[in-house]
């Protein structure tokens, strides 16, 4: 177990890597319309990435995985291979995005749909935002993990929908999965404790449905075993001295942060 603490100048390279990875989420969002290939949309980010943002995409042959966005599509939970696969009205759509700059990796994603979402789509996208959001503002010096994974959890239940358990957030810096590992479930004062200079992501997958899944034969793309719908957000945090500071805010976010500080 090595947790990396990071000095004021590797904070300021994972604020710039978080910025871009927040940026190719806010570039992208037009481009998600019914027609359009989960592959078109990988091109597009891998384009804006390497020529536009001088940055590299993490996932591109990361232990093998062959493209440079991750695309989760409905009941698809997370590592989602873009392809030949069109998107059509009423699709829920998780992209993924990992950006490497200056040698660190900031990594986010959210959900998109395709037209106009289902009303049980639209619910469970919100909760799922919501627990991420209640799980990073757990986040602080002397908190623990646990913390961050009880708030989750208790949230995502209340509400009748699962958390998934076999993947989870991480730290994250010059390494692209780094520890320890942030379970979104779990209890408080549990686990580790947190320490200013610590970078991870908070990243809940909560389905509709039970919260089994199965690895498809491709060897990365996770579905819900029971095919209900899943849905995901995920920001990279670091740990400030009085408590967090989200390094992949997109646009409209930091705008409001500006406005009103919250
Ligand atoms: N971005 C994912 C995460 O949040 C990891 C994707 S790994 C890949 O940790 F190889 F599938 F891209
Ligand atoms: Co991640
Ligand atoms: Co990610």
């Amino acid at each position: 177990m090595t947790v990396t603490i990071k000095t004021k100048e590797e904070q300021d390279k994972m604020r710039v890597a978080g910025r871009l990875a927040a940026d190719v989420l806010d570039m992208i969002g037009d481009y998600v319309k019914p027609g359009v290939t989960t592959g078109e949309l990988d091109q597009v980010c891998h384009d804006y990435i390497t020529g536009t943002q001088n940055a590299v995409p993490a996932p591109l042959n990361y232990r093998g995985f062959p493209k440079s966005i991750c695309t989760s599509v409905n009941h698809v939970v997370c590592h989602g291979i873009p392809g030949d696969k069109t998107l059509k009205s009423g699709d829920a759509v998780n992209i993924d995005i990992t950006v490497i700059k200056d040698g660190f990796h900031g990594d986010t994603s959210r959900m998109f749909f395709v037209g106009k979402p289902g009303i049980q789509a639209q619910r469970l996208s919100d909760v799922a935002f919501e627990a991420m959001w209640l799980g990073i503002r757990e986040l602080a010096p002397g908190k623990f993990l646990g913390d961050v994974g009880e708030a989750i959890q208790t949230f995502v239940e209340k509400n009748r929908f699962s958390v998934v358990r076999e993947y989870c957030g991480h730290g994250i810096g010059r390494v692209f999965h780094e520890d320890p590992q942030v379970l979104h479930y779990g209890h408080r004062g549990a686990g580790m404790e947190l320490r200013e200079g610590m970078t991870l992501t908070v990243e809940p997958m909560v389905n509709a449905g039970k919260r089994q899944v199965k690895l498809l034969n491709d060897g990365w793309t996770v579905v819900t075993k029971d095919h209900s719908l899943s849905a995901q957000w995920e920001h990279t945090v670091l740990i400030t001295a009085d408590g967090f500071e989200v390094l992949t805010l997109g646009a409209e976010a930091r705008a409001n942060l500006a406005k009103t500080g919250s």
